[in-house]
């Protein structure tokens, strides 16, 4: 009895404050510069809105049928083959994790 109403607890918690969770995981600072990153970087390829260029439309409407694994994937090892770099060196995990999470919830197109 207590083990469920911890879990459903924490589960609650977790529906409740998805947003609180991401913003702390990586430090304020960090998220500016990643978001800028996406604009300048991912941007000079993918288009300034990510509407797309050299680089292919990054909108959620284009990743929306993407697994975030295969997004944050193709992210950090790039695609052989094609102008898509490898971003390990620069990004880890959770930076490029986050990233995927923007990129899917469009939050450029508000700013
Ligand atoms: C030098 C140009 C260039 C830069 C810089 C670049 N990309 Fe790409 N990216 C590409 C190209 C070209 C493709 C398409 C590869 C293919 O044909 O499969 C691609 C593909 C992708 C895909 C797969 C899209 C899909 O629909 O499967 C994602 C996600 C992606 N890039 C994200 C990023 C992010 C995030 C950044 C910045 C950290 C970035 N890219 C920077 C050129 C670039």
């Amino acid at each position: 009895m207590f083990i469920k109403t911890l879990i459903g607890s924490l589960f609650v918690q977790t529906l409740i404050f998805p947003c609180a969770v991401i913003a702390t995981d990586i430090p304020n600072d960090r998220q500016q510069e990643l978001l800028h990153l996406i604009k300048h970087d991912c941007g000079s390829c993918h288009g300034m809105t990510l509407k797309g260029g050299l680089g292919t439309s990054l909108t959620p409407e284009k990743l929306k049928d993407k697994s975030p694994e295969a997004l944050s994937s193709i992210i950090m090892n790039g695609v052989k083959g094609t102008p898509m770099p490898p971003w390990k060196g620069i990004l880890d995990k959770q930076e490029v994790s986050w990233m995927v999470k923007q990129l899917k919830t469009g939050i450029l197109e508000s700013n």
